[in-house]
């Protein structure tokens, strides 16, 4: 039997599906490892305990390297193939680094990414350095990063394709998440509640559905609901932050790259951008893997933070349909994981041992 020449059937390309909304060509490379078509999944559990009957989760750490950014990365990636390009470059809190190194190896080419020194879970830290990337961690924020990696990318001398969000690419990618989203529910949904960094990601999802409505495929588009941590919350404060901390290391932004951008999201949905705090995120974060046995990194749960503070203050109707997104997959930051679970209960080996150990 010959090989397939792409991907089963059953799981389309995302570039093949999107096509029609997607700036692809036939002489753009199929590069694919796999992204997209990630569950939406009901929040049943969760959303009793907030009177919502209707909330769901957008489980985008189902993408191939554990997060959104894999949607844009593939665009990116695959239009500086098409361009000529050998090498790419980004600065990252993280995931953008992991999902620039695989794509960047699926694509045979060279990968540099620059990163704030200390500040990145270790499982993205791997991730791209086991894909082959060189890794620079500068003494400074990922704002001077990105601000680094900009100017690194105008040289001349060392020709190399920029593959953050200010990529437009990457953009297009990344709104393709707001059309399954549609898709999954038969419309757009009430409000779409999402955790804010560098704001393409919100920015995306906007363009999205905006799209989707455009050509007749919704007939309406959700308020867009943003949330940043609070010690790093410059679309919230208005002006950019220059010590950005918050314990999700993720969207540990100070300074946008998509400011106006998320503004006009908010602005134009009739949304909202509000600030949570590493509490109100820790506490999501545990009751996502508790109640739903979703297990996310802790600046995904920003979103779920957002929408139970929102609940709990009575600014909700109970059957609102909530999509939150859950940007990224918990065992990218382990160490966050371990300062919250439980400790394990050692026993002996025996069944007497393990029933007292149980309390039976
Ligand atoms: N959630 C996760 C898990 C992220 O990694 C990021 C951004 C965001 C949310 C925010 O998305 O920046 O589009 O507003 N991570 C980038 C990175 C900055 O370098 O991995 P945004």
């Amino acid at each position: 039997m010959a090989a397939p020449s792409g991907p089963p059937a059953l799981r389309p390309r995302l570039m093949d599906r999107y096509r029609r909304f997607l700036p692809v060509t036939d002489s753009t490379p199929s590069l694919t490892l796999g992204e997209g078509a990630t569950p939406l999944v009901r929040a049943s559990r969760l959303g009793a305990t907030l009177g919502l009957s209707n909330l769901y989760l957008k489980i985008e750490g189902q993408n191939p390297t554990g997060s959104f950014k894999d949607r844009g990365m593939v665009v990116a990636v695959s239009k500086a193939a098409e361009a000529g390009a050998a090498a790419i470059v980004c600065a990252s809190t993280g995931n953008t680094s992991a999902s620039a190194a695989a794509y960047g190896a699926a694509a045979g080419m060279e990968v540099i990414v620059v990163l704030p020194k200390g500040q990145i879970a270790v499982g993205k830290l791997l991730q791209a350095l086991m894909a082959g990337a060189r890794v620079v961690a500068i003494d400074g924020n990922f704002d001077e990063a990105l601000g680094i990696v900009r100017a690194l990318a105008e040289q001349d001398d060392h020709p190399v394709t920029l593959v953050n969000s200010v990529n437009p690419f990457r953009i297009e990618g990344q709104k393709t998440a707001a059309f399954e989203v549609c898709d999954d529910l038969g419309c757009a949904p009430d409000i779409l509640a999402i955790p804010v960094g560098n704001a393409g990601n919100i920015s995306a999802y906007w363009q999205g559905f905006r799209e989707y409505a455009d050509a007749g495929l919704v007939d309406r588009t959700p308020r867009m609901w943003g949330f940043q941590a609070a010690g790093a919350a410059p679309l919230v404060v208005g002006h950019r932050v220059d010590h950005p901390d918050t314990i999700a290391t993720a969207i540990r932004i100070g300074d946008p790259a998509s400011w106006t951008k998320a503004i006009d999201a908010r602005d134009r949905s009739g949304g909202r951008i509000d600030a949570v705090s590493d509490d109100e995120i820790l506490a999501a974060y545990r009751a996502l893997a508790r109640q739903e046995g979703i297990f996310c990194e802790p600046a995904s749960a920003a979103s779920v933070a957002g929408v139970t503070r929102a609940a709990a203050a009575g600014e909700l109707e109970s059957d609102a349909l909530i999509v939150c997104v859950l940007t990224g997959h918990g065992l990218k930051d382990p160490t966050t994981a371990e300062r919250q679970a439980a400790s394990v209960i050692e026993a002996g080996a025996s069944v007497g041992a393990v029933s007292v150990a149980l309390g039976w």
